[in-house]
């Protein structure tokens, strides 16, 4: 596939297939994924892969923490309120998702469903918790997302479907705990994966961008 298909065809998957992805494929994507760039080389992503009855133990912790009503704690703030047009692109986004989903905005029960699937990895054998050092900042966060972004590439390059995921953040002590680390290790999302259940509603979803004539200011 040349990058622009794979460009394309790369979108949020929120239901999968029980069917694990091989080991040695697992281990040629995190290998081709190592190609992203940092700032100084440092390479500040760490990565921790959990899968199959591993994974389904996490995510039953963390749904347990959420129907406990346990507030969320997260590494970093995940509480910002978008203004103006940010806002109006997360309402767009919403409205693609649960439209798709066929929920209505005041249904409030099948929206909490449709979040707590977040937490259930929305039934991915798959997914990678992307930590980085306690004393970095925005300057190593950039780097993490420009390496999630290689890995979810070269992972549809190989016909695996991903989500990247902010709510896997919102229990790091849960997460660390169960993968038994300490606290210096700061937890900043999630990325589920595996391969799309093309039947799951939720995966009809499309979510459009902004032209570049709105995006891109270009000087001359
Ligand atoms: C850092 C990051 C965090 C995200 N967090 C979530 C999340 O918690 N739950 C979710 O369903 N989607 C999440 N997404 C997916 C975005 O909603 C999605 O990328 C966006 O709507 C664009 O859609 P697309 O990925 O299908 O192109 C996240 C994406 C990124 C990059």
């Amino acid at each position: 596939m040349i990058l622009d298909d794979i460009l394309a065809r790369r979108r949020s998957v929120r239901g999968y297939l029980p069917k694990e992805v091989p080991e040695a494929t697992l281990r040629e994507v995190f290998s081709l994924a190592q190609a992203a760039p940092s700032n100084c080389n440092i390479q500040p992503w760490i990565c921790h892969v959990v899968s199959g009855e591993n994974l389904q133990a996490l995510a039953h912790k963390l749904v347990e923490a959420s129907e406990a009503g346990i507030a969320p704690d997260p590494d970093f703030r995940a509480d910002r309120k978008f203004p103006g047009v940010y806002r109006d692109r997360q309402v767009d986004a919403a409205v693609q998702l649960y439209g798709a989903m066929g929920i209505e905005r005041n249904d409030r029960p099948r929206r909490d469903w449709a979040y707590r699937r977040n937490l259930e990895f929305f039934g991915a054998p798959h997914a990678v918790f992307v930590f980085m050092h306690g004393e970095f900042e925005e300057r190593e966060a950039v780097d993490l997302g420009i390496y999630a972004q290689t890995l979810m590439l070269v992972m549809t390059s190989r016909g695996i479907s991903s989500c990247a995921q902010g709510a896997l953040s919102l229990y790091p002590t849960i997460v660390r705990d169960h993968l038994g680390l300490d606290p210096s290790n700061r937890l900043i999302f999630g990325i589920s994966f595996g391969y799309e259940d093309e039947e799951v509603p939720a995966n009809k979803a499309r979510v459009g961008r902004e032209t570049i004539d709105n995006a891109i200011v270009f000087h001359r």
